[in-house]
C-alpha cells in the first residue's frame, strides 16, 4: 500500500474555487496513443475563496502543452501534483485555458476514463474517471457547456458518438474523418461520454407530448441488431411514463444507447448518451431469462428517469449520491409496478434489500444512506445507497401521500434545475409542497443500522380497547454507536376472528376509517389506542412494507393466519416467509444439537393452498413457494451455521416436494407452454411457477430430476433450459455433465449466456465444488479482465454458494482472496466489490471467522492494492 490513502469527509465540503462555463474537447482517436486537446473557459467562483489556485484534476495523462489566454504556459507557472492533478500558479480570475494530453485507451484496463473494448472505444467518467481523459475540476459541482470534435480512422471507427446533439461531420483527410457534438446543457464531468468504432444502430423515434420528436437509436456489435426490441421498447415506454406520472419531458433531439461488453457497473445515464453493459440490453427468448428480461425493463428506466434525477438536477458532492440513486431507483420501481404486478414487484424488491442491504447494514461496512465519510467513493454505489436510499424516498411518499409528492417533485426540479444540489434540497421541497416538518425524517439519511421493531399488545374487552405498543431499536454500527429513534410509518390494519377487515378509529378520531391507515412511530416506544374493537383482533403491520425495519417477534399463529387472510399481498407473503423462516431457524438449533431436522405439516398445507389458487396469480404464487433463501436464514442468525441452514433447507424443500409430490406435479403440467413463447406478465408468472414446482420435484428425488432433464432438452426459451439446468448441476445424475457440456458447446460464443454457465457451476451444492470452481478459472474461456465473467464466476461463488465458500478447510475464502489479488492491479474498482462477503466474519464461527481474517490480511498486506481494495478490506478487519 502506498502511505495511507486519504480520507475524504463530508463535513469538509468547500465550493470549487474555479467555475468552467465551456468546455471544448478535441479527440484524435488512437488506441495507444489519443490526443486529447482541452479548451476551457474559466472563472473564479464568486462563492470561494479569493486566493484559491486553478487546480485541476488528472490521472495518469501524459501533458504536452499548456497554454494560458493563447500564452505557452511557463513549467515555472504549471505544477504537476504526484496525484497527477495540474495547479497553475497565479492564475487571472477569468481565462481559457488550453492543454493537449496523450493517453492509452487500449492500455486501460481499469474501465474508467477512455478505454477500448473489442476495438471500439467507450468512456466511463462516473465517479472520477473524466480526470484520465483530460485535466479537469473533476467533481460534480462544477457544470459546463461541452462542445467535442472527434477525428478517427474512417474505417476502422466509421461511428462517432457523444453527448447532446450532433453538429456537423466530414472528412478529415489521409483516411480519417471528424464528428461534432454540442451538448447545449450545462452538465458535470462526471456525465461526459464518448462512444466511438464499428456499432451498428437499432433506430426508432419517439414524439414528445409536445409534439418533439426525438431520435432513438441502439448501437451494437454488428449481429447483435436483433436483440435489442425489448431495450428499445422498454426505453419508449419509459419515456411516456415519465411524461405521464411527473411531467416531465426529453429535453435533446436524439436519445443514443451504446452497449459494451466491458463494463464496471449495469449502465451509465451520461447525457443524451447511454452506455450499458449488454447484460441490460441484449435481449431474445434463446439466450435470456425472464430474469434478464426484467433486469433490462428496469435499467434502462433507471438509465433514462436519471436525464432529469440526475443530469438536470445534479449532486453538489458525492456523499449527496444518494439525491439522484435512491430517487431514481424509487422512481424505475414505480415505473415497474406500473407496467404489472404491483404486489409481486415489492415482493422481489423486499427480498432484494433483505439478502443485500440488511446484511451490509449489519456488517462492517454499514455507512448512512448519506455516508460521513469515504476513502474510494467507487465503493459507495452500494445496497444502503441505491435500496435503502430508495426505500427512504418511498417513506417519505408514504408519509406525505402521492399528490403532495408530485408537487415536491415538481418544486424539487423547478428550484434546482441545472444545479448540484444536496438531499436538503430534495426533503426541503417535499416539506414546502406538504406543508408537513420532515427534519426528523433527514435522520433516515444520516444514521446508519437497519431499526428493529416489536410489537406488543393488549385487549380490554370493558372498554373494547386495543391498545398497540411500538417498539424500536436500532443496533449500533461501526463509528455509529448512539442511536436515536427514526420516525417510521407503519401501514396497518385489524383483522377480526374471521379476517375480515375492522374499521380502525384511534382515541380521539370522530369517525373510524376503513381499511389501510398509517401510524408514526416517531418515539422509542409508543401506544396507539383503538377504540370500539369489539373482540382481540389480529394486527396486520407494515403493509406494502412501508418502512425498512425488522419486524420482530410476531407469534407462528398469527404470521398463519395473517398469509391467509390479509388483504395486503405483501404482508401475506411476508408472513408465510416469516413463519418458514422461524420454523427452519428452530431445526437449524436441532440441527446443530446432533438432532435430525423436523417437519412442519403446516408448512406443506401452505404450499397446498399456493398450488390451490395458484391461477389468480401465478407470479404471487411462484413468490409464495420459494423458501426463504440460506442468506436471509444466515443473516437472521447472531452466528450463521451456513452447513446447517443449507442441510435443513434441503431437507425441507425434500419433504415438501414429496408431501405435495401429486399437486406440484400436476400444477407443473398444466402449466406446459404450448403456444409461441411470450415474455407479458402472466407468462412470466407462469413459467416461474412452473420452474418452483420443477425445483421442488427434483429436490424430492429422481423422478424430479428425469422431469428436469427433459426439460433441459426440450425448452425452447433460456428461462426453461436454465432453471432446468441448474437442478442438473446440482444433482448427481450422468444428465449434468451431459448437459453442462451440451450448453458450452452451444453457447461457447455467446459471452452473456456463456456467464450463466460459470455461475450455475459456482453456486453448486455439490461436493468438489470449490475444486470446480478452481478449475473453471483456469478454464479458456474464463477472462479476469471482463467484469461480468469475473463476477459470473469468483462472485456467484463467494455471493451466491454460502455452503461451500464457508467451507470450514478455509479453500473457498483463500480462492476468493486468490482472484481479489489477480484483478485488482487489472480492475481495482471490480476487485473491491467482491471482497464483501468476507467482511461478515464476525457472523461466522470463531474458527471460520479467523480464516476469513487471514484472508482479508493477505489481500491488505499486497504491495500496490488499489485505494478501494485496501478500503474494503482494512475496513472488514477493523
Ligand atoms: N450511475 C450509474 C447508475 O446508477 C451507476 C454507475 C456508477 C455506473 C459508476 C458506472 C460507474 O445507473
Ligand atoms: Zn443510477
Amino acid at each position: 500500500m502506498p502511505d495511507s490513502p486519504k480520507t475524504i469527509r463530508r463535513g469538509d465540503y468547500a465550493p470549487p474555487a474555479f467555475l468552467i462555463d465551456t468546455v471544448d474537447l478535441d479527440f484524435a482517436l488512437d488506441p495507444m496513443a489519443t490526443i486529447v486537446r482541452s479548451r476551457l473557459a474559466f472563472r473564479r467562483n464568486p462563492a470561494a475563496a479569493a486566493d484559491a489556485p486553478l487546480r485541476l484534476d488528472g490521472e495518469g495523462l501524459t501533458l504536452l502543452e499548456a497554454r494560458l489566454d493563447g500564452e505557452a504556459l511557463p513549467e515555472s507557472r504549471r505544477q504537476l501534483g504526484a496525484d497527477g492533478s495540474l495547479t497553475i500558479t497565479d492564475a487571472p480570475d477569468a481565462g481559457i485555458l488550453e492543454t493537449s494530453v496523450r493517453i492509452a485507451p487500449e492500455r486501460n484496463t481499469a474501465l474508467s476514463g477512455l478505454y477500448t473494448s473489442g476495438g471500439n472505444f467507450y468512456t466511463q467518467c462516473e465517479a472520477e474517471g473524466f480526470r484520465r481523459i483530460t485535466f479537469f475540476p473533476d467533481r460534480p459541482d462544477v457544470m459546463s457547456r461541452y462542445s467535442v470534435t472527434i477525428t478517427a480512422d474512417r474505417a476502422r471507427v466509421p461511428v462517432l458518438l457523444s453527448n447532446g446533439n450532433p453538429d456537423g461531420s466530414g472528412d478529415a483527410g489521409e483516411g480519417r474523418h471528424w464528428a461534432r457534438w454540442v451538448d447545449p446543457h450545462p452538465k458535470p464531468s462526471y456525465l461526459f461520454a464518448l462512444v466511438a468504432g464499428d456499432l451498428v444502430n437499432v433506430p426508432d423515434s419517439f414524439t414528445t407530448r409536445s409534439g418533439r420528436k426525438v431520435a432513438l437509436n441502439i448501437w451494437v456489435r454488428r449481429g447483435d441488431e436483433t436483440r435489442c426490441g425489448h431495450a428499445m421498447d422498454s426505453l419508449i415506454r419509459s419515456m411516456k411514463w415519465d411524461e405521464e406520472v411527473f411531467g416531465l419531458e426529453y429535453d435533446l433531439d436524439v436519445f443514443n444507447i451504446a452497449a459494451v461488453s466491458d463494463f464496471n457497473m449495469g449502465a451509465m445515464e451520461n447525457k443524451g448518451l447511454n452506455v450499458f453493459n449488454t447484460k441490460y440490453v441484449l435481449a431474445s427468448p434463446e439466450t435470456a431469462t425472464d430474469g434478464d428480461w426484467q433486469g433490462i425493463e428496469t435499467v434502462i428506466a433507471h438509465e433514462y428517469f436519471h436525464n432529469w434525477t440526475g443530469n438536470r438536477v445534479t449532486c453538489r458532492d458525492w456523499f449527496q449520491l444518494s439525491l439522484k440513486e435512491g430517487l431514481t431507483v424509487f422512481r424505475d420501481q414505480e415505473f415497474t409496478a406500473d407496467q404489472g404486478s404491483r404486489a409481486v414487484k415489492r415482493i422481489r424488491d423486499v427480498r432484494g434489500l433483505r439478502a443485500a442491504q440488511f446484511p451490509e447494514d449489519a456488517g462492517p461496512m454499514a455507512h448512512p444512506v448519506r455516508p460521513d465519510s469515504y476513502i474510494e467513493i467507487d465503493n459507495f454505489y452500494t445496497p444502503t445507497v441505491y435500496q435503502k436510499g430508495a426505500e427512504v424516498v418511498r417513506l417519505l411518499h408514504t408519509r406525505i401521500g402521492p399528490v403532495a409528492f408530485r408537487r415536491g417533485m415538481d418544486l424539487y426540479i423547478s428550484r434546482n434545475d441545472n444545479q448540484a444540489v444536496t438531499i436538503e434540497d430534495f426533503v426541503g421541497a417535499m416539506q414546502d409542497a406538504s406543508g408537513t416538518d420532515l427534519t426528523p425524517f433527514m435522520r433516515w439519511y444520516d444514521q446508519a443500522g437497519t431499526p428493529e421493531l416489536t410489537v406488543e399488545d393488549s385487549y380490554d374487552p370493558a372498554t373494547r380497547r386495543y391498545t398497540l405498543t411500538l417498539r424500536q431499536r436500532t443496533p449500533p454500527t461501526p463509528g455509529q454507536v448512539e442511536k436515536q429513534p427514526l420516525p417510521i410509518p407503519v401501514a396497518m390494519g385489524l383483522l377480526d376472528d374471521t379476517g375480515a377487515a375492522l374499521p380502525t378509529r384511534l382515541a380521539g378520531e370522530n369517525a373510524a376509517q376503513p381499511g389501510t391507515r398509517v401510524l408514526l412511530l416517531d418515539g422509542a416506544v409508543q401506544d396507539f389506542v383503538f377504540e370500539d374493537v369489539p373482540a382481540p383482533p389480529v394486527p396486520s403491520l407494515l403493509r406494502g412494507f412501508s418502512a425498512p425495519v425488522r419486524l420482530k417477534g410476531v407469534p407462528q399463529e398469527r404470521l398463519r393466519f395473517l398469509a391467509v387472510h390479509d388483504s395486503d399481498p405483501f404482508v401475506r407473503w411476508d408472513s408465510g416467509q416469516q413463519y418458514a423462516a422461524a420454523f427452519m431457524l428452530e431445526q437449524v438449533a436441532r440441527v446443530q444439537r446432533g438432532e435430525a431436522p423436523g417437519f412442519a405439516p403446516a408448512l406443506a398445507d401452505a404450499v397446498a393452498n399456493t398450488l390451490a389458487s395458484a391461477d389468480a396469480d401465478p407470479a404471487f404464487a411462484a413468490e409464495a413457494l420459494v423458501l426463504p433463501g440460506e442468506g436471509f436464514l444466515a443473516d437472521q442468525m447472531e452466528v450463521a451455521d451456513p452447513e446447517a441452514i443449507h442441510q435443513v433447507r434441503r431437507h425441507l424443500r425434500r419433504q415438501i416436494g414429496t408431501h405435495c409430490g401429486a399437486a406440484l406435479l400436476a400444477t407443473y403440467q398444466a402449466l406446459t407452454e404450448t403456444g409461441p413463447y411470450r415474455i407479458d406478465g402472466r407468462s412470466i408468472g407462469r413459467r416461474s411457477l412452473r420452474n418452483a414446482c420443477l425445483a421442488y420435484l427434483a429436490a424430492a428425488g429422481e423422478d424430479g430430476v428425469a422431469l428436469a432433464a427433459a426439460q433441459y432438452r426440450a425448452a425452447t426459451n433460456m428461462t426453461d433450459q436454465l432453471a432446468a439446468l441448474a437442478l442438473l448441476a446440482d444433482a448427481e445424475t450422468p444428465a449434468r455433465e451431459a448437459g453442462l457440456a451440451e450448453f458450452h458447446a452451444k453457447w461457447r460464443g455467446d459471452d452473456l449466456v456463456l456467464d450463466k454457465w460459470f455461475s450455475i457451476q459456482a453456486m453448486s451444492s455439490r461436493p468438489g465444488t470449490i475444486a470446480a470452481v478452481r478449475a473453471l478459472y483456469a478454464h479458456p474461456d474464463f477472462d479476469l479482465k471482463n467484469p461480468n465473467r469475473a463476477r459470473a464466476l469468483i462472485g456467484a461463488f463467494a455471493s451466491g454458494n454460502p455452503l461451500h465458500f464457508h467451507d470450514s478447510s478455509g479453500e473457498g475464502y483463500r480462492f476468493l482472496a486468490d482472484a481479489v489479488i489477480a484483478l485488482d492491479p487489472i480492475n481495482g474498482q471490480t476487485a473491491a466489490r467482491l471482497i464483501g462477503p468476507l467482511g461478515l466474519w464476525r457472523r461466522q464461527w470463531v474458527e471460520r471467522g479467523a480464516l476469513m481474517r487471514r484472508e482479508l490480511q493477505r489481500v491488505l498486506d499486497t504491495p500496490n492494492l488499489s485505494k478501494g481494495s485496501f478500503e474494503k478490506a482494512s475496513k472488514a478487519l477493523q
